[in-house]
């Protein structure tokens, strides 16, 4: 079978880029399968330093197509912007890229919907949304009567759809924010619209036919998930997750390919916990604990350049999410940034209004009153960026990568130690 997932197994930012294209070499072709401009990814390669978020790296790469599937949401001006960032340093697009004809567009009303609906959930919580309209395009996508995909864009009949949806939108947004719906100048969005279709066109297919022609003829795919299961819209810490399906499930419906052609699932977690925006984060370290995280880490959104939230790794959610996903083996990212502190924690189970728990809670208030029950292991001082074989890991370090592995019921077959590729240790 001729398939291979990358899956975050936490609340996205997994460096699951950086694995990506690492992957990229063994296969033909690489599947965005869902999310949009709300992520982004870092990939160091030839000492260069590429920061993406639609594209999928592996356009760096002769003899690689990337196709961004019918799942995704996609922001026809940041998808330029990419491509323009791309081309301007010597990068060759031609015929590597194919963008479903299915993918729904982001038009600047989702971006007004982020900044006006995000507001507060119930307990007065901000989702804290990227506010690149992901939200709100997706919720039209399944309202689906003012929902515009990118195959409508060459349609005869475009103008008209435009205008039916922009005079709803400017209503819509007068009566929830007065002075909002009339910033929205149809003629001029129509205009820039037609515009990013004509440079689109070259690249824009029936994403799902080709798809199901490469699996049926042996072709490589791997399958690039953006943000972390924990962020999935159904099985995720629901309200303060994203729009999509970021777990394993998502890689049929985004792509439109079946699960049976997958053989082999990479669950991919960071060694400690990170989390940007609203929602329960049980192990958080608001402490000099987390200030080590996040300055080590370097923890600051890519898209947003947010600090990110930070705590000890909690094996709870990452055992759920890593069944959730169908998870073969895993990836343990980011090691390196744990070296220097006295002792390492892992949240093995919560304790829930006095009781023990080890299966990760439905409900997102029930898991805000999770109490994490912690394992301690001993630390590690010595820096560990320039490790390349696992057995040169200091014991400690060593032992803490094993402990993960039980703990989530999955063993881990890469350690990553920096962010060049380099910096790999494959055990097995
Ligand atoms: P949205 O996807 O912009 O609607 O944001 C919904 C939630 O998902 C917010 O908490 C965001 O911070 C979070 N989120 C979205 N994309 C990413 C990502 O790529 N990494 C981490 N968090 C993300």
């Amino acid at each position: 079978m001729p398939g291979t997932c990358v899956v975050g197994l936490q609340w996205g930012d997994e460096a699951k880029g950086k694995l990506v294209d690492i992957l990229t070499e063994r296969h033909e072709i690489v599947v965005r399968y869902q999310g949009g401009a709300n992520a982004g990814h870092t990939v160091v390669s030839g000492g260069q330093t590429w920061k993406l978020s639609l594209i999928p790296s592996g356009i760096l790469r002769d003899g690689v197509t990337c196709v961004v599937t019918g799942g995704v949401v996609l922001d026809p001006a940041n998808v330029l912007k990419e491509l323009d960032g791309l081309e301007s340093r010597g990068v060759r697009i031609g015929s590597k890229l194919k963008l479903s004809d299915r993918a729904h567009v982001v038009f600047p009303w989702h971006m007004l919907e982020d900044k006006v609906l995000d507001g507060s959930v119930s307990g007065g919580e901000a989702i804290g949304t990227t506010g690149r309209g992901i939200g709100p395009c997706y919720r039209d996508k399944v309202g689906r009567s003012l929902a515009i995909r990118l195959g409508d864009l060459y349609r005869d009949d475009f103008s008209e759809r435009f205008a039916h949806v922009l005079s709803f939108k400017q209503r819509l947004l007068e009566s929830v924010a007065p002075g909002e719906g009339s910033m929205l100048d149809g003629e001029r969005i129509l205009a820039e619209y037609r515009g990013y279709a004509e440079r689109l066109k070259p690249y824009v297919a029936d994403t799902t036919a080709y798809l199901l022609d490469a699996v049926e003829a042996g072709s490589k795919l791997l399958f690039e998930g953006a943000q972390g299961a924990l962020l999935d819209i159904d099985h995720g810490t629901f309200p303060y997750v994203t729009s999509s399906n970021s777990s394993g499930v998502g890689v049929a419906s985004g792509s439109g390919v079946p699960g049976r052609w997958i053989e082999r699932v990479i669950g991919v977690v960071k060694a400690y916990s990170t989390r940007v925006g609203g929602g329960p984060l049980p192990t958080e370290q608001d402490n000099a604990i987390g200030m080590h995280l996040r300055e080590r880490g370097r923890e600051y959104g890519t898209v947003t350049m947010r600090p990110r939230r930070c705590g000890w790794f909690d094996a709870v959610a990452a055992r759920y999410t890593a069944r959730l996903s169908g998870v073969d083996e895993l990836a343990v990212m980011l090691l390196d940034v744990l070296a220097g502190l006295p002792e390492v924690k892992i949240c093995s189970a919560y304790e829930i209004d006095g009781r023990r728990v080890t299966q990760f809670p439905s409900h997102v208030d029930d898991l805000r009153r999770a109490v994490p029950v912690y394992e301690t292991l001993p630390g590690w001082q010595a820096d560990i960026d320039g490790v390349t074989r696992f057995d040169d890991l200091p014991k400690e370090a060593r032992g803490y990568v094993a402990r993960l592995g039980e703990v989530i019921g999955r063993p881990v077959s890469i350690v990553s130690v920096g962010p060049d590729r380099a910096q790999t240790i494959f055990c097995r």
